[in-house]
């Protein structure tokens, strides 16, 4: 079948796209729909043409495989717009699935727009660094008018085809057959002169929305140059005569595209979608339902977890030892759910459709029914194998018994049971309702069915699921705690706390080091330190930081930890802290130094990039993209950075040998040989064929 399908029906030429599985506009594409419009031309016999996608959607935007061609190798989008707009009779695009990006500006050189109920139509194009680069921010404005144009550009987020109805955005919405629907409207319209083109209107808008605009974004999209482009584009489409914003569209279109932030944004949209794949995994790797759950522990992460099954509308029995943590966990939840409730993003019957989904009970028996058994009770060898020896003899057959543990064996705890084949690590992440990543720990003996369902329920409870294996801390603790450590030896050499965050925010990350550790409770890094120096039959650790914690400053949750807290819970450097920190280095006879912000990153980032490349030569992570979307999901990683190993690829991994060797450290053998032959973690995934 050729890519574009021409079909006649009657005065109607319909022109399907056959490109899946999303109909990007790749290369073929402009040809065959050139191909199209030439036949319909020629042809007097037809009135009007249809564009419509075969498959599940309409064009769901540019082919983003394509964006780092040569501009002679890439498809002209814009050519094919070019002429759309200018032809002689009506078009109307079909709309079912989504019409994004390049799709949508297809759908707008039409002269009309028809869709089904459940179609959605966006510009996400900011999402991946750049704008609507084939007319959007020309013809958007002048259709939905400047307040929502930017609304949609900005956020990226697509609208329902029964809003943009209403919007004036689609013309007609289709009930029934989308194509026969399609072509009686176009038979209907095939008359219509002079042919109404989005490029002749006007759009008016007031000044202050632009001056807003600039302002709003300087929060929402802090450093980032596509928003920016966007707004200034949107004013030229209120300002300047239509060809003038088209052309200025192209050149900056241009600039965005080729900047490092859109090459990091587009290596993570890839990235995520890779790390659900798994090597030996197919499609026919038997799953099994999961429409029960059992959770042991209400604790805070126990409650957590048990949210995202509820939203998701699996009922779950949680269990505790005692009727008061038992009663305290529930009302957690349901304090959660109302306060949702409150700020209006839940009605009050969907707080009480999710309670009733919940079973409180004392008794582990209770789970026997269960198709998954979550198991996050604290972090205790000996707690964990006797709650899997009790698992082992209640669970039902087939059923997925799960720990949550952020540190502990799970070969170790699989062994204790009869069916190992059953055992995984779930590590969610706090607050586990609202971060999306899944740490999914396959252990030596996990079958792939088990993988495999455990990949699906993550996509089932809107979480991100990266398979990793099993090691201290699996992959993202295993980098944190580097680089905390690397962050407190900044500290003893000299830096100020308030001087480490304030580069990692400058990075783009909400929280740097300290400003992480006193949310997540200094306690919590202070037991790990502790317990590994146990391990390892070193001596008790007694860092500056630990003693800031003997000092019973443990963060957030006591107001004080390296930094104050006040009522608006905004960190204050602290005095005493700094008196200590002083008082530590003079005891240790360490002459302290100023450490530029250039230094700071480095050895902040490059901790994780280190770490990361040794975590990816063990193979606990099966791809350098699987941890960025770890990072970004995880740990707030901007994603316009690409990850810490995007941003590595970015920086060059010579030169990030370079940096790490004059800090006087060692840099893993994989990231050291990658440099040494020009490559790039991006090209190892691939030589690997792991991406
Ligand atoms: N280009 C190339 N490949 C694309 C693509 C695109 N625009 N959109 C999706 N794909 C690929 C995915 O990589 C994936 O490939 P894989 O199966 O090999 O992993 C496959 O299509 C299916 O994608 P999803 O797994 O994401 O499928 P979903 O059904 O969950 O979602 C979707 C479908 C909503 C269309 C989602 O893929 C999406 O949001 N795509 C991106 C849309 C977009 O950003 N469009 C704008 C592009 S930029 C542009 O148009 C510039 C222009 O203004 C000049």
């Amino acid at each position: 079948m050729s890519i574009v399908e021409q079909t006649r029906e009657g005065d109607v030429l319909v022109l399907t796209i056959h490109n899946p599985p999303v109909n990007a506009f790749s290369p073929g594409v402009p040809e065959g729909l050139h191909a199209g419009l030439d036949a319909a031309e020629g042809d007097e016999g037809v009135r009007s043409v249809v564009i419509i996608g075969g498959g599940r959607t309409f064009i769901a935007g540019a082919d983003i495989k394509t964006f780092d061609l040569p501009r002679e190798q890439a498809p002209d989008l814009r050519g094919f717009i070019t002429r759309l707009d200018a032809f002689p009779k009506p078009t109307v695009a079909a709309i079912h699935g989504t019409a994004l990006g390049g799709g949508l500006e297809v759908a707008l050189a039409c002269t009309y727009r028809v869709a089904t109920k459940d179609a959605q139509l966006g510009l996400p194009e900011v999402k991946l660094g750049v704008l609507p680069g084939a007319g959007g921010t020309q013809r958007l404005p002048r259709v939905v008018g400047v307040p929502k144009a930017l609304e949609m550009m900005l956020s990226g987020n697509p609208v329902k085809a029964t809003e943009a109805q209403q919007l004036g955005l689609v013309d007609e919405l289709v009930e029934g057959d989308l194509r026969e629907g399609a072509v009686a409207f176009a038979r209907a319209h095939a008359d219509a002169r002079p042919l109404p083109r989005i490029s002749e209107r006007s759009a008016q808008a007031d000044p202050q929305v632009f001056a807003a605009a600039r302002e709003g974004i300087k929060k929402t999209h802090r450093g980032q140059l596509s928003p920016g482009l966007i707004v200034d584009l949107a004013e030229m489409a209120v300002t300047r005569p239509f060809q003038e914003g088209w052309e200025a569209e192209a050149r900056l279109f241009m600039q965005a595209k080729d900047s490092p932030q859109s090459r990091g944004l587009r290596h993570i949209f890839f990235a995520e979608r890779e790390a659900g794949k798994i090597p030996g995994l197919t499609r026919d790797t038997p799953t099994t339902e999961i429409n029960s759950a059992g959770i042991i522990g209400a604790g805070t992460m126990g409650g957590g977890i048990a949210m995202n099954f509820l939203n998701a509308g699996i009922p779950v029995t949680i269990v505790e030892t005692a009727q008061g943590a038992l009663d305290r966990g529930l009302a957690v939840i349901r304090k959660n759910y109302e306060n949702t409730a409150k700020k209006g993003r839940m009605t009050v019957e969907d707080v009480e459709k999710r309670m009733a989904l919940l079973t409180p009970t004392l008794n582990m028996e209770d789970l026997a029914d269960a198709d998954i058994i979550i198991e996050a009770v604290f972090e205790n060898m000996d707690v964990k194998k006797d709650i899997f020896t009790r698992l082992d003899a209640i669970a039902k057959p087939g059923a997925i018994l799960a720990t949550n543990t952020s540190t502990l064996d799970v070969n170790e705890i699989a062994a204790v049971t009869g069916r190992p084949e059953s055992v995984i690590g779930l590590h969610f992440f706090s607050p586990a309702n609202v971060m999306r990543l899944l740490e999914i720990v396959r252990a030596e003996k996990t079958s792939d069915s088990v993988l495999a369902t455990s990949l699906a329920l993550a996509k089932r409870i809107k979480k991100v699921g990266v398979v990793v294996g099993v090691c201290d801390g699996f992959v993202g603790n295993r980098m944190i705690h580097r680089y905390g450590d690397e962050a407190r030896k900044l500290v003893e050499e000299g830096a100020k706390p308030e001087d480490a965050d304030a580069a990692m925010n400058a990075l783009g990350l909400p929280m740097g080091p300290f400003q992480m550790s006193d949310m997540a409770g200094l306690d919590i890094g202070y037991a790990i330190r502790q317990h590994q120096a146990k391990v390892r039959g070193e001596p008790e650790p007694d860092g500056w930081l630990d003693r800031i914690v003997e000092m019973g400053r443990k963060g957030q949750k006591t107001g004080a930890g390296i930094y104050d807290y006040g009522e608006d819970r905004r960190p204050k450097p602290n005095a005493d802290v700094q008196a200590l920190i002083e008082a530590y280095r003079a005891e240790k006879g360490v002459q302290p130094r100023a450490l530029n912000p250039q230094e700071l990153t480095e050895r902040l980032v490059y901790s994780l990039v280190n770490e990361g490349a040794q975590i990816l030569d063990e193979g606990i992570a099966q791809r350098a993209g699987d941890i960025d979307v770890i990072y970004i999901y995880g740990y707030g990683f901007p994603p316009y950075r690409g990850g810490p190993m995007g941003y590595a690829d970015e920086v060059g991994l010579k030169n990030v040998v370079a940096a790490l060797e004059g800090y006087g450290q060692t840099p893993a053998p994989l990231l050291k040989r990658l440099a040494q032959e020009g490559k790039t973690f991006a090209g190892y995934d691939r030589e690997r064929g792991q991406s």
